[in-house]
């Protein structure tokens, strides 16, 4: 069965197990993120510190204010005062716009950095990786994900290092002022801290649903989109419709728990502070009933902690995003700690071999789902000749061709190129040493040109064009509107399914490559351009291993060896003659085929 049919969606590979510890996370994301523009962060530091600075000059200045006018220090005093109070207030903004911009620069190539990582690291990922999590999950892993991330790393971690800093510098103010009524207020801090931290942890779970669902809503979209036609032609637009309703109520539903819980957090710190500063008022009050404090002390003081109360409030609500985006840090490190396992072995050599013969020697290979496709398998294609493999559907013909480039890795026994393992030599020496062209789709949204030009960067118009002659392209692609420079759609979308492969085919001959996989490369040929393609195939063979699969037995009589497979084990081998003298289970497909095809000649 073809398995992008089916609708749900795998996304169990990449959930994370259980949520991370908190500091772990933030150490990481410092250490790999932050850590390596320390200069520049350590710069906006200090403009940070020196706007927190001017915070706290202010509300000593206000006091200077206060005092001067009982005392009656006159106009020359106060303009003097009102000077020094505007250029605590210019000197902060400046300092204010110069750490944003710091900032912002860090946060934004911080951005940059993880996402070129991320993708870097896809890239080198297993193909087993690629079948277990779709595409839009993935995508939104690096654009949703990381958006979030840059959030936490931004406007909390950062802003809560300058509210940090305003906040010490206006307790530090007001316990020089009077640390008497520093003490009882300050218990207020504490008390929100503590409420903060617990409702971050809510937080945290409610954002890294939304994260699952938006990612969900990725796939599914990919997902619908890639398969519009189906969609359409079973009627299924309204199936797909409210399973997109479902996924966005859902998310509807955690983004508003997750404000909730957020938007508590002020509720709460506005009573822990009108109750501080009803304290405050009444002690206050009495102090300077008693002679102990000047109305100028008490205002400033009540200053500091009004201003002080801002940058807490912020840091309560930056906790929220932090939270959001430590959840989502979290499933960036889960992709980024995905090993790949199929890498270059430690002391690997490029591919030096003169004689490309293939040899499977006793494969037992299972995916990763534990399905069972080779079983004891041994195949041997002599250099330059040509071995067909037939059989049923779901005989493990394309695990054969998976195999030797190392899309997989078998359980035991082992894949040889002219007697070399290729686990032991470097990955891109034996994929240079391959042509493909497979069952699936192979084209990119792209020019004719350009897809063709995929089978060898940096080959000449020329040769582009002489591939495709010899692959019995060049006439329909002149007859496009913009010939070779005609863009071919996702996937190839606007191409028939022969003209895809036939350009598949030409980017193979362009590649030149000493070994030739086809599987099934000629199924979406009609009669006569898949003869004009198999001579065309057959010249290309020449001189090159090829191991051919294909379910249409009249295309592959006159390979050099034959080999049947059933359920992952060869049944029989042997010459087109050989096989049809032994009278077994090939001659009794090619027997059946032979009259289906007879048939056909028939009507036609
Ligand atoms: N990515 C995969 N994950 C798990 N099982 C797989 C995967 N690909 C193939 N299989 C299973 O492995 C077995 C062999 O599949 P394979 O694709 O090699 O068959 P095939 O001979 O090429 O069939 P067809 O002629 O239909 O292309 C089948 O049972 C199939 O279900
Ligand atoms: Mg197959």
């Amino acid at each position: 069965m073809d398995q992008k049919n089916t609708p749900s969606i795998n996304l169990t590979a990449l959930q994370a197990g259980k949520p991370k510890n908190t500091s772990v996370l933030l150490k990481r994301l410092i250490r790999s993120y932050l850590l390596p523009y320390k200069k520049q962060f350590l710069a906006a530091m200090v403009f940070m510190a020196g706007a927190a600075a001017m915070r706290g000059v202010f509300t000593h200045l206000l006091q200077l204010v206060v005092d001067g006018m009982i005392d009656k220090r006159g106009l020359a005093y106060m303009l003097g005062v009102c000077g020094m109070i505007a250029g605590s207030f210019w000197i902060r903004s400046g300092m204010v716009y110069l750490h944003t911009i710091l900032m912002n620069r860090i946060g934004q190539r911080i951005v940059v950095n993880v996402q070129q990582q991320m993708c870097g690291h896809l890239l080198r990922s297993d193909l087993a990786f690629f079948h277990a999590n779709s595409s839009g999950t993935l995508v939104s892993r690096v654009i949703n994900d990381v958006m979030i991330m840059r959030q936490a790393v931004n406007e909390c971690l950062l802003n809560s290092f300058r509210g940090g800093l305003e906040l010490t510098a206006l307790i530090g103010v007001m316990f020089y002022q009077d640390w008497h009524l520093t003490c009882i207020v300050i218990v207020i801090f504490p008390l929100s801290a503590f409420y903060v931290a617990k409702i971050g942890k809510k937080i945290r779970r409610l954002a890294s649903s939304t994260q699952n669902a938006t990612g969900d809503l990725s796939a599914l979209l990919n997902q619908t989109f890639q398969g519009i036609r189906h969609v359409k032609a079973y009627g299924n637009e309204a199936l797909e419709s409210s399973r997109v309703r479902n996924l966005t109520e859902s998310i509807y539903a955690f983004s508003l728990k997750s404000v909730h819980a957020a938007a508590l957090t002020s509720p709460v710190m506005e009573i822990l502070s009108s109750i501080a500063i009803t304290a405050l008022v009444l002690f206050g009050y009495l102090q300077v009933d008693r002679g102990m404090n000047t109305p100028g002390d008490l205002v400033a003081f009540i200053a500091s902690f009004v201003l002080a109360y801002d940058p807490m409030k912020r840091m309560g609500r930056i906790s929220a995003q932090l939270q959001a985006g430590l959840a989502a840090s979290e499933r960036v490190f889960t992709l980024l700690d995905v090993e790949p396992t199929i890498v270059n072995k430690p002391g690997a050599k490029p591919l030096t071999v003169k004689n490309f013969s293939v040899d499977l020697n006793d494969v037992v290979f299972a995916y990763p789902d534990g399905t069972l496709a080779l079983d004891h398998l041994n195949i041997h294609v002599p250099c330059g000749k040509t071995v067909a493999i037939v059989g049923a559907s779901g005989a493990g013909k394309s695990t054969i061709i998976n195999l030797i480039p190392r899309f997989y890795d078998v359980q035991s026994g082992s894949v040889t190129i002219g007697g070399v393992d290729v686990r032991d030599v470097l990955l891109n020496s034996l994929r240079s040493k391959i042509a493909l062209v497979s069952q699936e789709t192979a084209l990119f949204d792209d020019t004719i040109r350009a897809n063709i030009a995929y089978g060898r960067q940096g080959a000449s118009h020329d040769e582009i064009e002489q591939a495709a002659l010899a692959a019995s392209a060049d006439s329909f692609i002149r007859e496009l509107p913009n010939g070779y420079d005609t863009h071919v759609g996702e996937f190839g979308v606007k191409l028939s399914g022969g003209q895809r492969q036939r350009i598949a085919i030409a980017r193979a001959m362009l590649s030149n490559a000493p070994i030739l996989l086809l599987d099934e490369a000629t199924s979406a040929l009609d009669n006569e351009s898949e003869r004009a393609v198999q001579a065309a195939l057959k010249k290309l063979q020449e001189g090159r291993t090829t191991i051919v699969v294909a379910h249409r037995l009249s295309t592959i009589v006159d390979a050099d060896v034959i080999v049947v497979l059933d359920q992952g084990r060869v049944v029989e081998s042997g010459t087109h003659a050989d096989l049809m003298l032994q009278n077994g289970a090939y001659a009794k497909l090619y027997g059946m085929q032979k009259t289906c095809d007879d048939a056909q000649e028939g009507y036609s």
